[in-house]
């Protein structure tokens, strides 16, 4: 059996990347692949219990050092619970956020270093990337626009941060894609639902069943 494709989606808030992952999987399944949709945090019941705990809004919130160990946790139940036993029965998993959230949100925004947010994933998820990371850069007055609509105005605690962490997170995904421009592809998500989607298909073409 094929070991199925790992595909992460990252980006901002607002980047439309719950969208592009369902339609990404509807192209899947049309062409007979099977896959998974999944989210981080989250993903499996001991990992969304954790997303609680890190998005909700009551209490003082965590220490940047406990909410990246919180994030690796999380990630560790679902990497060994559900992506890696998907992968390998041979089907594509879709992920919505990975690893580099971790490496933007607490290391380039939240003040842990990357070798230090790279050395928990190593405890905790054996270090898996996935084998295409799709980063969508949107414009901040389109990104304003769209999280004005969906959210009303109310955040979760980490999308409620202020513009200059939000900046510094754009910054940092810049930096990774440029780094391993192997793994990331770079997807101009301004566009309708439909024009985005053209651009994954076209970053996935090599990879396609
Ligand atoms: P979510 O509601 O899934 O946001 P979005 O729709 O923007 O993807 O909330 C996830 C939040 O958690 C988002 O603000 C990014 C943050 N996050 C981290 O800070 N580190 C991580 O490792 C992950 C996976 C998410």
């Amino acid at each position: 059996m094929m070991r199925g494709m790992f595909i992460a989606l990252e980006g901002g808030e607002g980047a439309g990347k719950s969208t592009q992952a369902r339609l990404l999987a509807e192209a899947l399944r049309a062409r007979g692949q099977a896959c998974v949709i999944t989210r981080e945090p989250g993903g499996t019941s001991g990992a969304e219990a954790i997303r609680a705990l890190l998005l909700g809004t009551e209490g003082e919130g965590w220490h940047p050092r406990a909410e990246a160990l919180l994030f690796a946790a999380a990630r560790s139940d679902h990497v060994e619970r559900l992506i890696i036993p998907a992968l390998e029965r041979g089907e594509w998993v879709i992920c919505d956020r990975f690893v580099d959230s971790s490496r933007a949100y607490q290391g380039g925004g939240g003040g842990l270093s990357d070798a230090e947010v790279l050395d928990l994933h190593r405890i905790g998820s054996g270090g898996l990337l996935p084998d295409l990371t799709l980063l969508f850069e949107v414009s901040p007055a389109i990104v304003a626009a769209r999280l004005a609509a969906r959210d009303g105005d109310q955040a979760d605690r980490i999308g409620g941060r202020d513009a200059s962490y939000h900046a510094a997170v754009a910054a940092a995904f810049a930096r990774f894609a440029e780094a391993e421009p192997e793994r990331f592809a770079r997807i101009n998500g301004d566009g309708s639902p439909d024009q985005v989607h053209a651009g994954v298909m076209t970053a996935l073409e090599p990879l396609l069943p």
